[in-house]
Order: structure tokens, then sequence, then C-alpha cells
């Protein structure tokens, strides 16, 4: 379905993406996994055509990616952007009508039918955006935002889902909520390309992966070869059964890294950070990211 194939990228002249090739194929989810700064944003940016590489092809099913960021849309690939960003003053109703802009555009009546279908089937999926349909998205907690964002997205029917750091700054059991959920999308014909700090909990939900640091893929695979390569872990999934209280054996449930995190995170004070910084913190060149300071502390 996706496809990127050497694909480099530059902000003026810092280069931020080297020679990266990463695949979703339909019915997958894909997680790709790295810390602040590896280039993850900036390769969806790219796959949702807000930028353009410097080099290499992003391919879908096959052709080369439309060219603007609408055509990409309306070929079926939509993003769930970093921090959220729903519209804060328009109702709950109004953000997950938003996502069906173009069809309610051109659908005439039965587009408007099948727009209404569709929001009762979100409201399923998020059962707490029913409770607050009729409010100011801003009144929403950080979860139940990142759950509107992620309706709305799913609005516009997407066949490939781009999720940025969907976890971050959430307590542990909101991102459980969310994960269980993500996993689920590609049983409903939309595959997904999740963007992680929290790898355990990602690589519970998704079947594969990719290990992306300073913008180069380290490692690709099942993500259960991810799980049982010792030096992997090591080098960035965290101490095994480590002094951080994250526990890391045993997964047999596809949510159980999504649960292990909460563990953590009740452990050591619930800080967002218990969720994803857990899941990284052996990782050797983990460095803070300034623009991300104001994004941590939000309990839900
Ligand atoms: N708009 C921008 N202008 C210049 N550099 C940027 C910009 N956005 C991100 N960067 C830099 O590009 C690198 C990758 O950033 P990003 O893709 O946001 O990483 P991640 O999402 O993995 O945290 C970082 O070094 C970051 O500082
Ligand atoms: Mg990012």
């Amino acid at each position: 379905m996706l496809e990127l194939r050497d694909v480099s990228f530059s902000y003026g002249g810092a280069k931020v993406l080297f020679d990266v090739s990463l695949s979703v194929g339909a019915g997958e989810a894909v997680c790709l996994l790295g810390m602040n700064g590896a280039g993850k944003t900036t390769l969806l940016s790219l796959v949702s055509g807000l930028a353009r590489p410097a080099s290499g092809s992003i391919l879908l099913d096959g052709a080369p990616l439309p060219p603007r960021p609408a055509g990409i849309v309306a070929a079926g690939v939509v993003q769930v952007p970093e921090g959220r960003r729903v519209f804060t003053q328009l109702s709950v109703r109004e953000n997950l009508e938003m996502g069906a802009y173009l069809r309610l555009k051109k659908g005439g009546r039965a587009g408007r039918a099948a727009v209404t279908d569709d929001l009762a089937r979100m409201l399923d999926l998020f059962p707490v955006l029913g409770e607050r349909i009729g409010q100011p998205a801003g009144n929403l907690s950080g979860g139940e935002q990142q759950m509107l964002a992620m309706g709305r997205a799913l609005m516009a029917r997407p066949r490939l889902l781009l999720l940025d750091e969907p976890s971050l700054g959430l307590a542990p059991r909101v991102t459980a909520a969310i994960f269980r959920v993500v996993r689920d999308l590609p049983s409903m014909g939309c595959s997904v390309l999740l963007v992680e700090q929290n790898a355990l909990g990602a690589l519970a939900i998704c079947n594969r992966g990719y290990i992306i640091t300073s913008g180069q893929i380290r490692f690709s695979g099942t993500s259960a070869d991810i799980l049982s390569d010792e030096l992997l872990r090591e080098a960035f999934l965290g101490p095994v059964n480590g002094e951080d209280g994250v526990e890391n054996g045993g997964e047999d449930e596809a949510t159980s890294g999504a649960t292990s995190g909460a563990t953590s995170g009740a452990t050591s004070g619930a800080t967002s950070g218990a969720a994803s910084g857990a899941a990284f913190g052996g990782a050797k060149d983990m460095r803070d990211d300034p623009r991300r300071g104001s994004a941590t502390q939000e309990d839900n």
C-alpha cells in the first residue's frame, strides 16, 4: 500500500532523513519507533504531502503519491497530527463532521446519510465522545482530544491512518484505551503507521516495526523479532525487567505492552514520561527536545 524507497530530507542545510525505506501493507499495523528528534514527524509529513523528499520516492499502491495534501487525503491517507490539534472552539460533533468535509461537500443527501452513519460508528468506537458530543472540544481532556482527533481522521474513511505519538502526555490507562482501538483498525480495513516513543506499547499492537535513530532506519522486523532481540532491547527498549519497574516479559495479550506501561506509570508517579520515556529508557542518544517541554505533563 505505502512504500518509501530511499527517502532523504533536509531542513535547509540540515539533513534529517537518510535513505529511509519503509512499507506498510494492506491490513497491517506498523510502528516507527524512535526518540525525540529522530525524524519520525518529518517522515509522516512527507507521506502527508506537507513536505517533499529531497530524493527517493514515496509510492501509494505502486504509483507516485499524489502531489498535494488534499489529493493524498482523497487517496485515503490521513494523518492524526502530533499534539492532536482539534478545533477547540468547535463542538465534538463539528470536529468529527469536519473530518468528513470532502464527502459532505460533494456527497449530496446520500453523502450526508453516510456521514451520519460514520458518526455513529465513531461514537461506538469512542463512547466518551458521545457523552460530550455538544461540548466544545477545548473542554475535553487530553485523552479525549486524542480520541477526537482519531475519530475526526477516521471520518475521512482512510485506508491508511498515520498516527503521530498518540500516547504522548497521556496517562497509561488512557493510552491503553487508545492503543486498543489502533490495534483493531486493520481488521476494519484501515492500515496503520504508528509513530511512537512508547516502544513496548506500540510493539504489542503492531505486527511489524522499524527503529529510527538520527534519521536512519537501524532495524526492522516483526514485533516479535524486535522484542526478542536482546541487543535491540538493551539499546532501544529499555532494561529488561529493569529497575524502573517496566514489566517486559510475557506478552501474551495484544495490549499487554500498553498495560505494562501502566504498571510502570503507577509505580513511578504516573508521569506521562513513564509510559513513553521508560520504554526508551536504555537508549544511548536520548536527548531532550525543548520543543516538547510544554507537551508533557497532562494527566487524564
Ligand atoms: N521545521 C523545522 N525546521 C528545522 N529543523 C526541524 C524542523 N522540524 C524538525 N526539525 C529537526 O529535524 C529533526 C527531526 O525532527 P522530527 O521529525 O520532529 O523528529 P521526531 O518526530 O522523531 O521527534 C530534529 O533534529 C529536529 O530538530
Ligand atoms: Mg515528532
